[in-house]
């Protein structure tokens, strides 16, 4: 018998897919470069399943049934197009290729658009939720070659996570388009966990709170609006104990790691123009934290003020919630508004709603609150800025007295929070009818003759000062980012 779909690539997502897919009925058929490990996986997790192991890229092309699936579930880069290259000579017109790891969005527009020219349909799709959700339902957002979605569709919606019935699983959009939203996601995730240490650090600096204490406020919230994937682990992992009954997460070593998702997501963004601020602090924090030994040096150079807080504690608590719901408003409102951006500059035809969906279950990023970014939308597909909706004026109204006393605690205690604080400038700057670019655009007149528009002239009139007296009066040519 054939199998239905063919996945390459047995690390532990690829490994947990197939095992999921097999849950699922689906009959896979699997490779792996280093053969020992088919073996090792047949003999070990796919024991007794339907799984079928295979030796070389002609055997698991060969035991496929038509049209063919091949998923590929290998190092994101070279790796993707060496698998291409090798199995587009096996592969008959019709037959699909899904990509299902982190790929860049640009590289999968152009796999799909050479790929299409030789009628082999491909797909990128995110893959997000970490092994469980791979095991168990992780959110999957395909993009690229739709005419590949009616045939792939049943085994990735049957294996995608559901909420409420609902499969987090939707056709995402042509070309990049589900790579695109799995990095956007990734930022998002990104900026999620920055928020959270930097509340941690708050608590624990600032407030000076145990391990314990912090797990039952963590807890607490993950009662309430911040109720979330990333909440319920933060409050897991601050309950856990080492083997001497210490807290192992004072225990490990403050440099984080990445592998260029987030990075990606704020380069995209500086490309089209839309601020992104909180999740490239989030990056930027990462790479600071990356920066030990030097940190180390500046601690016993640079002064610090003195740590004590002596203000109400219960009321800080609050106040550091409160900072967190209403900075992860701006992360997120950020990072669709940056979608919508990005829509329109490579057609995507994006549909937001869909896309809280789809991060509703199954990926690290998901919470309670993905439903009002839905809700927001289905009452305004429109919506320029999620800061616009109902729900979030009212949100941002309630939270913002806190949000101010949690940052301005960070800066009066010396305790970094780049996120929380950089989300309040962005929130400052979009409520402000007037900012100071005027004089941004006064200094470019003055020494590069760029021009600048008045408030009493209508907007597209470009005006030239010659500042000094001994300037020219010819302007440089005008453009706008
Ligand atoms: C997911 C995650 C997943 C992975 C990140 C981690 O959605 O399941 O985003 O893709 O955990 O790649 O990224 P960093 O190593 O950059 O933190």
């Amino acid at each position: 018998m054939k199998a239905n779909i063919g996945l390459i690539g047995l690390a532990v997502m690829g490994q947990n897919l197939v095992l999921n897919m097999n849950d699922h009925g689906f009959r896979v058929a699997v490779y792996n470069r280093t053969l020992s490990t088919v073996d090792e996986f047949l003999a070990g997790p796919a024991k007794n399943t339907q799984v079928m192991g295979t030796h070389s890229l002609e055997e698991l092309v060969d035991s496929l049934e038509s049209p063919r699936i091949v998923m590929l579930m290998v190092k994101a880069g070279e790796v993707v197009d060496q698998y291409i290259g090798k199995l587009l000579p096996l592969l008959s017109p019709g037959d699909i290729i899904i990509d299902g790891g982190n790929s860049l969005f640009t590289d999968t527009t152009r796999r799909t658009q050479s790929l299409q020219e030789k009628s082999i349909h491909y797909i990128g799709a995110g893959v997000s939720g970490g092994e469980e959700g791979a095991r168990h339902g992780p959110s999957i957002m395909p993009g690229g070659d739709k005419a590949a979605w009616t045939t792939v569709k049943p085994i990735l919606q049957a294996i995608s996570a559901k909420v409420g019935g609902h499969p987090c699983c939707e056709w995402v959009g042509d070309n990049g388009a589900g790579h695109y939203v799995k990095m956007v996601h990734n930022g998002i995730e990104y900026g999620d966990m920055q928020l959270i240490s930097e509340a941690y650090h708050l608590l624990s600096e600032g407030l000076k709170l145990s391990a314990d204490e912090m797990h039952d406020i963590f807890a607490e919230w993950n009662l309430g609006v911040l109720s979330s994937y990333l909440i319920e682990i933060t409050a897991n992992i601050l309950a856990y104990r080492d083997e001497n009954g210490q807290p192992l997460l004072e225990k490990i070593l403050d440099t984080a790691g990445q592998k260029g998702t987030g990075k990606w997501t704020g380069i995209n963004a500086l490309e089209l123009g839309i601020p992104l601020t909180l999740i490239g602090e989030a990056v930027f924090a990462r790479c600071l934290s990356a920066q030990k030994e030097e940190r180390v040096r500046a601690a016993g150079l640079l002064p610090k003020p003195p740590r004590q807080f002596n203000g109400d504690r219960k009321a800080m608590i609050d106040a550091i919630r409160d900072a967190l719901y209403a900075a992860k408003i701006i992360s997120y409102a950020q990072g669709f508004r940056l979608m919508r951006e990005a829509s329109e500059e490579y057609g995507f035809s994006l549909n937001y709603g869909e896309i809280a969906l789809m991060w509703r279950g199954g990926c690290i990023i998901r919470s309670r609150f993905l439903n009002d970014i839905k809700q927001a939308y289905d009452t305004n597909p429109e919506l320029k800025n999620l800061l616009l909706a109902d729900f979030f004026i009212e949100a941002m109204e309630k939270a913002e007295a806190g949000w101010r006393k949690a940052v301005m605690l960070g800066v009066e205690l010396g305790i970094p929070t780049p996120a929380m604080a950089s989300g309040l400038a962005y929130y400052d700057g979009y409520r402000s009818e007037r900012l100071p670019a005027n004089l941004l655009q006064a200094q470019r007149d003055y020494f590069g003759a760029h021009t600048y528009e008045r408030i009493d002239r209508p907007r597209g009139e470009f005006f030239h000062t010659d500042w000094t007296g001994h300037g020219g009066k010819t302007a440089s040519s005008t453009y706008n980012l």
